[in-house]
């Protein structure tokens, strides 16, 4: 067991040393702490000076990543090897990143001609949807795009739309249907015209129950509209690994952009998902995303651990997690379009990390992934900071902020960093005996939002949630919790549709029975 290691003893042994310690104390002993204690890549600069760390704790952290092999299987997911061992997959987001001439192999087989395929098809739809030359039925260009997808098929593609905004063409409008109620939908389509929308139909296995119904609905819709079957053609594409279900559903294959099994859904944004991406912001912006993330993942595969940011962020975690027994751990951008950031994230590390059965099938006896939560600041500050500030619970925190504005309107930027700046230091250094302060932060600084920025800044957090995962010995790739929730979900809708309640628990029949019109409002 992990919990029984010398790496992890010492650390614990540590702990119990230095929990008294004062960053306060910490920065009055070491005037050079903010350059020993950051890192940068690029335009993206790691500042973890306001942690309770000495260079002690980084040695014996360390100690602990590289007695947990987290080099070799950094390689080892680099290089394609089936480290998804419960779904029997490779792990390999990071080839959607890479230049055309590399050699990633998949079963005997480079999987790079197949990416790059699809990016240079992805490319060329873009173009027509952006010059007008795809046309909708009725021969009008498409003005508004409905992603109907849930989980990665959705937060991703969606928090980056949000997020780059500025770099959005303005005839496009984008919207996101991923809700099963259908108000989610509804409301979509009441502010759309047909004749100018393009659907698509965002899905790894499509058969996502949500998704499925969604994109049954607004097939439905558009045909009602637009008055034939012949219309599905022009106005719905599809996103997806499953051919067979996709030209079930009506979707002629030319309109399919492919990936492949080893990509995860949380980790899909970079793949034919991203597509919605790439028409909003231009494929050569998608493209800059791409390189932004390429070059997150040559530091995270070529630097050593004590200087990788991916690293010392997962190490941080884990000290605070494990050792100080923090249950929760905040993502707060200080940038409005980044207001969709911590909602992906929760995906990205709850779904991956968020387990209690290692890789070998045993219980762990140690604390894993973390709850994470977020907001935009200056919002939180003005919610939830004050449990963070002097609460009973430690909560570790990450501030993003970008030094330039897309909108520099009067002194809101100004104040904006000014608040960015001045809570991780009233976090640090508390006020009173009352207010001790010393709560950890991290403060992320990127030179202006754009894709290249960006695009560093989501593979650091994916690389950070993969050394986690290794330390704790976890597949952060597979989610088996969350497939039971679909099978009883189907149960249920089986026991309505049949009226019979067997094998129901005795709560969830009381439920069903006191709403007895659900199967009639159903068939409408
Ligand atoms: O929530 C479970 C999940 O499998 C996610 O991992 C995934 O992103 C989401 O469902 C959607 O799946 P699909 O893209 O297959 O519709």
């Amino acid at each position: 067991m992990l919990t029984n290691t010398a790496a992890w003893k010492a650390l614990k042994a540590h702990q119990a040393e230095i929990s008294n310690l004062h960053m306060r104390d910490l920065f009055k002993d070491d005037p050079d702490r903010f350059q020993s204690y950051s890192l940068s890549l690029d335009t993206l600069f790691f500042d973890y000076s306001k942690h309770r760390i000495t260079q002690e704790t980084k040695t014996l952290l360390l100690n602990l990543a590289r007695a947990s092999d987290v080099e070799l299987w950094r390689e080892k997911m680099f290089a394609g090897e089936k480290i998804n061992n419960t779904e029997n997959r490779a792990v390999l987001h990071t080839a959607l990143r890479r230049p055309k001439d590399d050699t990633v192999t998949v079963d005997g087989e480079n999987v790079m001609p197949f990416v790059h395929h699809t990016l240079s098809k992805m490319k060329t739809f873009c173009e027509k949807v952006q010059n007008g030359t795809w046309r909708g039925h009725t021969g009008k260009k498409v003005e508004h795009i409905v992603n109907l997808g849930i989980g990665g098929s959705d937060l991703g593609p969606y928090m980056v739309c949000e997020a780059l905004k500025p770099f959005g063409y303005k005839n496009l409008t984008m919207h996101f249907v991923s809700n099963i109620d259908g108000t989610h939908l509804s409301e979509t389509l009441k502010s759309i015209d047909a004749a100018t929308t393009l659907f698509i139909v965002a899905s790894k296995t499509f058969t996502t129950q949500e998704t499925m119904t969604n994109a049954q609905s607004a097939k439905d819709w558009l045909v009602k509209a637009l008055g034939t079957e012949d219309a599905i053609e022009k106005h719905f594409i599809a996103l997806s690994t499953n051919e067979d279900e996709v030209t079930a559903f009506g979707i002629n294959k030319d309109n399919m952009f492919p990936f492949k099994d080893w990509v995860g859904g949380r980790y899909s944004l970079w793949s034919s998902i991203g597509l919605p991406i790439a028409l909003y912001i231009g494929f050569e912006n998608f493209r800059a995303l791409l390189d932004g993330a390429y070059a997150m993942d040559r530091h995270f595969q070529d630097t050593p651990l004590e200087s990788n940011i991916p690293v010392i962020a997962a190490l941080l975690g884990i000290w605070y997690r494990n050792f100080f027994g923090a249950q929760s751990y905040a993502v707060l951008p200080y940038d409005q379009y980044l207001h969709r950031f911590p909602a992906y994230l929760q995906q990205l590390d709850m779904e991956s990390n968020g387990k209690t059965i290692d890789r070998d099938g045993n219980r762990v006896d140690y604390d894993t992934g973390p709850v994470l939560f977020g907001e935009p600041g200056t919002n939180g500050q003005h919610a939830f900071y004050q449990l963070i500030h002097q609460g009973t619970s430690l909560i570790p925190c990450d501030f993003i902020a970008a030094k330039e504005t897309y909108n520099p309107l009067g002194d809101h930027h100004t104040k904006l960093l000014s608040n960015f700046l001045a809570q991780p230091q009233a976090l640090m250094q508390g006020r009173t005996p009352d207010f001790e302060g010393n709560r950890p932060s991290t403060s992320i600084l990127v030179e202006r939002l754009d894709p290249y920025s960006l695009g560093m800044l989501i593979a650091l957090y994916e690389h950070k949630i993969f050394v986690q995962g290794i330390i704790w010995r976890l597949n952060s790739f597979d989610q088996p919790g969350v497939q039971l929730g679909k099978i009883l979900s189907n149960q249920i809708l089986d026991a309505i549709e049949t009226g019979k309640n067997e094998g129901l628990d005795n709560s969830t029949e009381g439920l069903l029975k006191s709403i007895p019109h659900i199967n009639l409002v159903n068939k409408e």
